[in-house]
């Protein structure tokens, strides 16, 4: 087992959930964050942009790189979500604009770059948010799957139904071509869709613990997360938000806090009906391959344990 940090690169659409990831991984030593990739989603692409880089700001790490990547899905018109995460995308966080500039490159054209500079599955992608930025560099330069070690990526659903439609979660809906190109790749993918995202819902409590911190990540995470989390309660009548983002990296320091299976996923690109449903073989009824590990079951407590730890370390 290497003693290096772990080589990722986020992929992502802040939203108040990406935000916690993003800074949970910059909080970790196990994991070397070479940059972040922007994807047009909860929010347009000029504000996912923006917001990524005043995220890794405020965790004092302006040395990350931002690129800005795909402003609209493969095929399809962009569906935002400004209703749950409000119109900057990161509503509740009150932090200053980014001083530090976006990458020169499209995001794209970065992932690209840095997959085929890099060793066979030396690179892991954290893909948060639609999948438009990964599929394309994918379609553009297949042989980049070799490059990939694993695409780790919140999304879909099946047993919980969608969140967007009765079918269809979010990252998939807006762009279910893109998940399409990615689930056939070849590359190992790791998906967290809300079969497992809804079983880890926030507390009160644990937000009043991220807000007692006392360092302005505490205030600003806690600020995001009390504006986030109406959403899901008003909706589901949850006793609290699911932060479904942050598992992606919970998995890469804790793969132990968490449980799947290794089956076949496939999306639905065409019926108006289902669009952007992922239908999981899970009873292997198909001779469809296994292309995925589907990941439902997580330690609820272990995964909020760890994401507490972790901001605890930012300023
Ligand atoms: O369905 C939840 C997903 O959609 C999360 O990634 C959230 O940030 C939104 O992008
Ligand atoms: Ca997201």
């Amino acid at each position: 087992m290497s003693d290096r940090p772990r080589p990722i690169i986020i992929d992502t659409d802040p939203g108040q959930d990406d935000a916690i990831a993003i800074l949970a991984a910059l909080a970790a030593p196990e994991l070397d964050v070479l940059g972040i990739t922007a994807v047009a989603g909860n929010v347009p692409l000029e504000l996912t942009a923006r917001n990524a880089r005043m995220i890794c700001e405020l965790a004092g790490r302006h040395d990350v790189p931002v690129f800005a990547g795909c402003d609209r899905p493969l095929r399809r018109e962009l569906v935002t979500a400004e209703h749950v995460h409000g119109h900057t995308g990161i509503d509740g966080a009150d932090l200053p604009e980014p001083v530090t500039n976006l990458g020169p490159q499209h995001a794209v054209d970065w992932m690209t770059e840095t997959l085929l500079g890099a060793e066979e599955r030396q690179i892991t992608i954290c893909p948060v948010g639609p999948l438009t930025n990964v599929a394309t560099v994918l379609e553009n330069a297949p042989e980049t799957a070799g490059k990939i070690r694993e695409i780790v990526c919140m999304g879909g659903g099946f047993f919980e139904g969608g969140n967007t439609t009765p079918t269809a979660e979010f990252n998939i809906y807006v762009d279910p071509d893109a998940a399409k190109v990615v689930l056939g790749s070849g590359a190992p993918v790791t998906m967290f869709p809300l079969d497992v995202t809804h079983k880890a819902l926030m507390t009160d409590a644990w937000i009043e613990q991220i807000r007692g911190l006392g360092t302005r990540t505490g205030a600003a995470a806690a600020g995001m997360l009390d504006f986030y989390e109406r959403f899901d309660v008003d909706k589901y009548g949850m006793f609290g938000g699911p932060l479904h983002d942050p598992n992606v990296i919970a998995y890469l320091l804790r793969p132990d806090l968490y449980q799947g299976r290794h089956c076949n996923v496939e999306v639905e690109t065409d019926s108006p009906l289902t669009l952007g449903m992922t239908v999981v073989d899970w009873w292997d009824v198909t001779d469809r391959p296994a292309n995925c590990q589907y990941i439902t079951e997580v330690d609820a407590d272990g995964f909020y344990e760890l994401l507490l730890m972790l901001l605890a370390r930012l300023p």
